[in-house]
């Protein structure tokens, strides 16, 4: 029997004067996203932009719906755009943001199970880590470099079969 064990690492700064200016910017667009987000149903506003390796910015907000479950997550709406749009075309890095009257959000908001996944499927065809950063209410900024340190041991299809 072996027991293996896994870590993850996130980088924590408080303010975004530690941030370069495109990250800056992209964590900026994220908060401009999140203002438009409709969200009437969990007063739970989200906000996410990334940028591409070819330098263009999508940006997406959570879309909710009176059937409930139809109803979409932010990350999920700006990497399907962008996917739909610049096929095979890397992510570099995606900016999260969330904002709510009805929570307490002390920590940075961290994408759900499932909006893991996606970033997952985009950053393994492109092979290379997306940079991952997350703000809540508060100045408290995390980082991440790759989405392995939000979903380790991710599901993939394994290697296809020839
Ligand atoms: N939500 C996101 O947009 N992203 C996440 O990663 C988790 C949750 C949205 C879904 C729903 O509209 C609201 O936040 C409350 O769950």
């Amino acid at each position: 029997m072996t027991t293996h064990s896994v870590s993850i690492a996130y980088t924590e700064i408080n303010g975004i004067s530690r941030l370069d200016e495109e990250d800056r910017n992209l964590l900026n667009e994220a908060w401009i996203s999140c203002e438009s987000a409709y969200a009437p149903y969990s007063n739970f506003k989200v906000g996410a932009s990334l940028k591409l390796a070819n330098g263009i910015l999508f940006k997406g907000n959570n879309q909710e719906n009176a059937a409930y479950p139809s109803g979409m997550c932010a990350e999920r709406v700006a990497v399907f755009s962008a996917a739909a749009l610049y096929p095979g075309v890397a992510i570099r890095s995606i900016a999260v943001v969330a904002k709510t009257d009805v929570f307490n959000l002390v920590t940075p908001v961290t994408p759900c199970g499932s909006c893991r996944q996606v970033i997952a499927e985009y950053e393994m065809l492109s092979g290379e880590p997306i940079k991952i950063i997350l703000q809540g209410n508060s100045d408290k900024i995390w980082i991440l470099n790759g989405i392995s340190n939000l979903l380790p041991l991710m599901f993939h299809g394994g290697e296809l079969k020839k």
